[in-house]
């Protein structure tokens, strides 16, 4: 695909003597929601964790994002170029309000330096505006109102979820990578997942790479879908397609 604005070319990463993921190569078109799917310990997360960066990956493979290889460039350097992500198990600053989450989230776009920080000066003044309202929208965007000025900890599941997104949207990220954003959800809340997922794509511009266990919600969002197993890729395709591959429906019946 030459227009990708994600390329994953032969990624591998092994622990020991476990291949967690094993030549994984996919694109992804500027726009689209891209879901990986597969059995617990297909090495979905892991790929998350090799595009963000916490682990390297494997000599003879390549990340390319925006026109860039990002395989070797440090962790610190991802949020700048425009890659966010949540986690599987939420991780938030439990003991800080709603807002202070995503000004906190939102300051790897500082451009004043330490020095002009403090003596506050206009230009961190202004800046400092800037980031408020970029908060307020995203809390706006993600219907976060009346949790704002809430303490984390107090907080249903569902609603730190949320916030966990809110704060990957303040990078103003081109690419989010979400890992289950429906694990522990009820019905509804999942629901309500299909919906910010839409707002978060088409409204915010925002290109999706997620891992997802719920099919319905797999099935109504995606662009397309890869199969993984083993952390080998199986399939990628429409819904449709995966659905019926056959090696999908074989590493989920565990034959
Ligand atoms: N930091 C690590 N150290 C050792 N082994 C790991 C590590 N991270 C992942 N693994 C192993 O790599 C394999 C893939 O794990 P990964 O978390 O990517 O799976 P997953 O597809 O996200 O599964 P799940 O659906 O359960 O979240 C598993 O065998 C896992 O035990
Ligand atoms: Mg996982």
């Amino acid at each position: 695909m030459t227009d990708a604005i994600f390329s994953a070319e032969g990624l591998s990463l092994s622990f020991g003597g476990v291949h967690a993921v094993r030549d994984v190569s996919f694109d992804v078109a500027p726009g689209e929601v891209f879901t990986i799917i597969g059995p617990n310990g297909a090495g979905k997360t892991t790929v998350l964790n090799l595009i963000s960066r916490l682990y390297d990956i494997e000599a003879g493979g390549r990340m390319l994002f925006d026109g860039d290889d990002i395989s070797r460039i440090p962790i610190s350097e991802v949020a700048r170029r425009g890659i966010a992500r949540t986690f599987q198990n939420t991780e938030l600053f439990e003991h800080e309000t709603v807002l202070k989450n995503l000004l906190i989230g939102r300051h790897v776009h500082r451009r004043t330096n330490l020095f002009s920080e403090l003596l506050f000066t206009p230009a961190v003044r202004a800046q400092e505006i800037r980031f408020r309202q970029m908060a307020e929208d995203v809390i706006d965007l993600l219907d976060l109102q009346r949790y704002r000025s809430e303490i984390i900890a107090n907080l249903p599941y569902g609603v730190r979820k949320m916030v966990e997104v809110a704060r990957a949207l303040c990078v103003e990220p081109k690419l989010l990578l979400l890992d289950e954003p429906s694990s522990g959800l009820n019905p509804e809340e999942t629901e309500d997942v299909e919906f910010w997922l839409e707002d978060v794509n088409k409204d915010y511009g925002a290109t999706i790479i997620m891992v997802e266990h719920d099919m319905q919600l797999v099935s109504r969002v995606s662009n397309r879908v890869m199969a993984m197993a083993d952390g080998g890729v199986l399939a990628i395709g429409d819904y449709a397609e995966i659905q019926a591959h056959p090696d999908v429906l074989s590493a989920y019946l565990g034959d």
